[in-house]
C-alpha cells in the first residue's frame, strides 16, 4: 500500500493510502482529490486527470508511453516536461512517497 501525496490546485496537501494495482487517478477519485475529473474513466483520451510530477518524485516513474504523450497534447493546461496523466500511473509499492501536483483547470 504506497502512501502518495496529491497537492491540489489551491495548495492543499492530501496524503493518501493508495492500493497496489490501482492508478493514481483511481486513488485520487476514491479520495475526492480536487480537480481530477477523469471524464474518460482512465481510457487515456480526455486528459482531465493531468498532474505534474514533483521534482523529488520524477525518479519513481518510468517515461510515459506514446499514447499518453499524444493525449497530453489535448489538455487545456500548460504541458510541462513533468506532465503526466494520472490514469496511466499504475501504483506499486515502489511508488511510496510519490508526490503529484494536480493541474489547475482553465475555465473560459
Ligand atoms: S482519465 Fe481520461 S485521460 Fe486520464
Amino acid at each position: 500500500m504506497p502512501n502518495i501525496v496529491f497537492i491540489e490546485p489551491d495548495g492543499t496537501r492530501r496524503e493518501i493510502a493508495a492500493e497496489v494495482g490501482e492508478s493514481a487517478m483511481e486513488a485520487a477519485r476514491r479520495n475526492a482529490v480536487d480537480n481530477i475529473l477523469a471524464e474518460c474513466g482512465g481510457s487515456c483520451i480526455c486528459a482531465t486527470c493531468h498532474v505534474y510530477v514533483a521534482p523529488e518524485s520524477v525518479q519513481l516513474l518510468a517515461a510515459p508511453e506514446a499514447i499518453e504523450r499524444d493525449t497530453l497534447d489535448f489538455t487545456a493546461e500548460d504541458v510541462r516536461p513533468e506532465s503526466r496523466l494520472s490514469c496511466q500511473i499504475k501504483l506499486t509499492p515502489a511508488h511510496e512517497g510519490l508526490v503529484l501536483r494536480v493541474a489547475p483547470t482553465r475555465r473560459s
